[in-house]
Parts: C-alpha cells; sequence; structure tokens
C-alpha cells in the first residue's frame, strides 16, 4: 500500500520522521540505552570495532565512523563486504564485529559475518527484518524498527540505521567514560531532536523538485562533502545514480583537488553538503573553486550558510540549523529528495530501477 502516494519510495522518505522517532524511543528510552540492557553489550574493553555492510548500509557504517571514533574514543575500520570476506582480515576477540543490513539476507555480509564467527568477541547486527538470516546468526540482533521497505532505493532504513548507530556509539561513550555526563546529555537530547529536523527537512521538497528539473538535464553529478558529510555525499551519488541512471561521483571536498576538480565545467552540477560546522569555510573555498570553473553549486546548507556563502552558487537549499554531529541524519533528507525527483523527472522506474534488486542474495 503507497499511502496515496506515487511511489513507495516517496511513501518511505515521508514516514522517515515518524519510524526515527521509534527508533529514537526504543534505543534512548533509559539512561543507559535500552539496547545496552537487554543486550549486554559491553564497549569498556573493547580494542576496535569493525562494521561491515554493503552499498547504502555500509554508507551508514561509514558516517558512524566520525561518531564512534570522534565520541567514543573507539578505532573503527569500516569495509564493504565483498572485499572484507576474501582479504582474510586478522580480527582478535577484542573485536566487536558489527554488521549492518535492511534485509538482513545480503550474500556477501552473510559471508563476512560467518567469517567473523569464533573470531571477534561478539557478533551484532543491525537489520530491519528480525527474522533474516544475519539476525539468527548473530550474538546480538538489533532492529532498525523502520517497518518494511519497498523501494530498492533504500531511505528510511538508512537513517534508522544512522539512528540505532548513533544511540549504539553513545552507550560505547558512556561506558568508556569518554565524556562526562553534561556531554553525554547534551549529545543525546540532540539525537531525540534529529526525528524533528526531519521533518522540518521535508519542507524543502517544493524547492528540490524545482531543482531536480533541471538537474534532470545533464548526465552527471559530482556530490561533495567533508567530514560526516562525506559518506552521505557517496549515499547522495548512490541514489542519484540507481534511480535516475544519471552518472554520479562522492568526493570528500578536499580530494577536490586531487584530480575531479578536471571534470568541472558548465555541464557538471556539483551539490554540496554544507553545514555550518567547523569545517564550513573549507567547504566554501571548495566550492569557489568550483564555480571559478564554471560548476553548477547547488548548495545544501542553513539559511545563514547560504548566506554567508555569498553570490554565485546555482540553487541553494536552507535546512534547519543543526548544530550536531549527528546532522547527517537530516541532511539525508534533500538527497533523497533530490534522487528521487530527479527519477520522477526522468520517467524511470524509481521502486524498482533496471538491473537491481532489493535483496542481493547471490555473490
Ligand atoms: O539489505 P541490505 O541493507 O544488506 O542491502 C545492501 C545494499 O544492497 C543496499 O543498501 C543497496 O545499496 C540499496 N539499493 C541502495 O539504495
Amino acid at each position: 500500500d503507497k499511502g496515496g502516494y506515487r511511489h513507495f519510495m516517496a511513501k518511505e522518505i515521508a514516514e522517515q520522521s515518524s519510524v526515527l522517532a521509534d527508533a529514537v524511543e526504543y534505543y534512548l528510552s533509559s539512561a543507559e540505552g535500552r539496547a545496552a540492557i537487554e543486550t549486554g553489550l559491553d564497549f569498556s574493553q573493547v580494542d576496535r570495532l569493525v562494521m561491515v555492510a554493503c552499498g547504502t548500509a555500509s554508507l551508514a557504517c561509514h558516517t558512524a565512523k566520525y561518531w564512534f571514533e570522534q565520541i567514543a574514543g573507539i578505532p573503527v575500520e569500516v569495509d564493504i563486504a565483498s572485499e572484507f570476506r576474501y582479504r582474510e582480515p586478522p580480527i582478535s576477540d577484542r573485536t566487536i564485529a558489527l554488521f549492518v543490513s535492511q534485509s538482513g539476507e545480503t550474500a556477501d555480509t552473510l559471508a563476512a559475518l560467518r567469517y567473523c564467527v569464533g573470531k571477534a568477541g561478539r557478533i551484532v547486527s543491525i537489520v530491519n527484518v528480525a527474522e533474516s538470516s544475519i539476525a539468527r546468526e548473530s550474538d546480538v540482533a538489533l532492529p532498525i524498527l523502520a517497518g518494511p521497505e519497498i523501494g530498492v532505493a533504500s531511505t528510511k532504513a538508512f537513517t534508522c540505521q544512522l539512528v540505532v548507530l548513533a544511540a549504539l556509539a553513545l552507550q560505547a561513550t558512556r561506558q568508556r567514560g569518554a565524556r562526562d555526563d553534561a556531554a553525554l546529555a547534551t549529545l543525546e537530547g540532540q539525537l531525540r531532536q534529529m526525528p524533528g529536523y526531519v521533518a522540518d527537512a521535508m519542507t524543502c521538497e517544493d524547492q528540490i523538485r524545482d531543482i531536480s528539473k533541471e538537474l534532470a538535464q545533464f548526465e552527471d553529478a559530482i556530490f561533495l562533502g567533508r567530514g560526516a558529510m562525506y559518506p552521505l555525499a557517496l549515499e547522495g551519488a548512490l541514489k542519484l545514480k540507481e534511480i535516475s541512471y544519471i552518472h554520479a561521483e562522492g568526493c570528500a571536498s578536499g580530494e577536490l583537488k586531487h584530480g575531479p576538480i578536471a571534470l568541472i565545467d558548465s555541464d557538471m552540477p556539483v551539490i554540496t553538503l554544507a553545514p555550518r560546522d567547523n569545517r564550513f569555510d573549507k567547504i566554501v573555498s571548495n566550492m569557489q573553486e568550483v564555480m571559478a570553473r564554471g560548476g553548477k553549486i547547488v548548495m545544501i546548507s542553513d539559511a545563514q550558510g547560504i548566506e554567508e556563502a555569498g553570490e554565485g552558487t546555482w540553487h541553494r537549499v536552507a535546512l534547519p540549523r543543526v548544530d550536531s554531529p549527528f546532522a547527517p541524519i537530516a541532511y539525508a533528507v534533500p538527497i533523497q529528495l533530490l534522487a528521487y525527483h530527479t527519477a520522477v523527472a526522468k520517467g524511470t522506474d524509481v521502486d524498482q530501477p533496471r538491473n537491481l534488486a532489493k535483496s542481493v542474495t547471490v555473490e
């Protein structure tokens, strides 16, 4: 049931604020985090966290790496399952191995999990389908509570994965004493606000629909981000290519000068994720480098960021000001909407894009 929407993807984007509220409530319902109480996960003696997944789920892991390292102080390795499983990486019993999968049936992720059984201290999964193979074969399976996701392009599962990962990172922070109580309470308060920010971000939909009609005329696009917005830039590119078939690349904006800038000309839209955080000046200077070469910047920031960036951008999308490491959860909305409306403008099969399956159960 598409619930009155034209596509499942549109419905699933729109319901994010409400399913995220459920996930936040579930994982932050007690001071210690309910997941800690029910699962007995203990990050205090852990040397390393290894996170393995495919596609969008792996980009949730890359985003969470910033949280686990910067907030909880745990060294993190993220890998895509198809590489991890054949690389034979050494895994000690002081490692928690964490697998993220919406379906819980992705063949490479399951094989990577099996590789870690008997090696890692704990096998943890973050899944949407509670009865899945990956959930069953884990020591601890944490639900993302997104409800069924039908569109092949993952949207609400991604943001719910981010919420669960953020809650786990906060739990790890508490257990390791990496932040004092006041700092932890602030971070927890910020995570609680994310469903509201996601609802606010939906108000930019009309504007994004207009931008998408123009974007649909191009053959390529680049997504730029720094810090935890870098994995989100990769996710924006994945989403756009997956459903609109426009060739897109995600790029860490600091890497621009090391190659990708050669691609910039007036045929290149560059979608820039530019929250007003401590790297804002740097991303503005990257935008200027793009504009100086004729590149068309779509700047996604807040109203003040857009004002500070000045003239010369092609389009601007103003989100509410989100002053938190968890900002990628809110910034996911405009990139999902951009991919969605671009695909609609091109007339592609949004929910069932060519050559793709919802669950990749073969290698
Ligand atoms: O079910 P999973 O989360 O394990 O699936 C992983 C990827 O196949 C999936 O995220 C894929 O990249 C999506 N179609 C992206 O929108």
